[in-house]
């Protein structure tokens, strides 16, 4: 396959970005995405040029690092996948792919496609955990009776790989389905109800903290999500957020 790349270039944080654009021919259409940029940046190396910088780990879809915007979407065309698991054969020969970092207030640009995702461990540091007492009478976990609907809700949930592709999709840049997926997991299970109020109004509180906009319902989180996590953990979010300020007011 023969291509026309744009890729977003810029230096570092402060300087201004821009779109270069990269030729590119020899691309098979068993490639995935990220090993088509391997080949670039190859060439890029071989001609004494700087390679683009991405981030990636796993190239699984399950790290959750990688997160390009291609062609206006996050991660690409293709639905419930990664930018790593996203496959050449989705392009036809002679396209013209545009690639930019996912953007928001909240996602500084580091380099080129990289972006600093350190906000959402921020929100994650501020509840998404349980305490728990291993004093040694501590009851083991699979001795507690859960609903089976509760348990796969909370599991669905859990499979939030933290990418920010919801951040980038939505256009007010609201992290509302990552929180949300982050407080199911654990409002659904009875090892999540000790701290339930403190963790949604402390991530809530962090959310607003690091600058994500306000949701409105327009569900393009919910599209672009590579892991299909539902609308529903929003609603969910809203309703436990709604007794803990009830409750704090007692
Ligand atoms: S909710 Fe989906 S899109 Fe958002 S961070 Fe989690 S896996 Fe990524
Ligand atoms: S590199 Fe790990 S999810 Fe894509």
């Amino acid at each position: 396959m023969k291509l026309l790349l744009k890729i977003w270039r810029q230096k570092n944080a402060n300087e201004k970005g821009k779109m270069v654009d990269y030729p590119i021919d020899g691309i098979s259409p068993d490639m995935s995405f990220l090993e088509m940029l391997d080949v670039l940046n190859n060439q890029l190396i071989e001609q004494g040029e700087e390679p683009v910088a991405f981030d990636h780990d796993c190239r699984e879809g399950i790290c959750g690092m990688c997160s390009l915007f291609i062609n206006g979407e996050a991660h690409g065309p293709d639905r419930m996948v990664t930018t790593c698991q996203l496959h050449m054969r989705k392009f036809k020969d002679g396209d013209t792919i545009y690639i930019e970092p996912f953007r928001a207030k909240a996602f500084p640009v580091v380099k080129d496609l990289v972006v600093d995702r350190s906000a959402f461990d921020r929100v994650q540091h501020a509840g998404g955990f349980i305490s728990v007492n291993t004093s040694g009478n501590t009851q083991d976990a699979n001795a507690i009776p859960i609903r089976k609907e509760n348990a796969d809700a909370a599991f669905d949930a859990a499979t939030c790989i933290g990418c920010g592709a919801c951040v980038a999709t939505c256009k007010n840049s609201s992290a509302m389905l990552y929180v949300s997926a982050k407080v199911s997991q654990f409002a659904l299970l009875p090892q999540g109800e000790v701290e339930a109020k403190d963790r949604v109004l402390n991530m809530v509180k962090q959310m607003d903290a690091e600058g994500f906009g306000n949701c409105t319902n327009t569900g393009a989180c919910e599209v672009e999500c590579p892991k299909g996590i539902s609308l529903d953990n929003i609603a969910r979010m809203n309703r436990e957020y709604g007794k803990a300020i009830v409750s704090s007011k007692k």
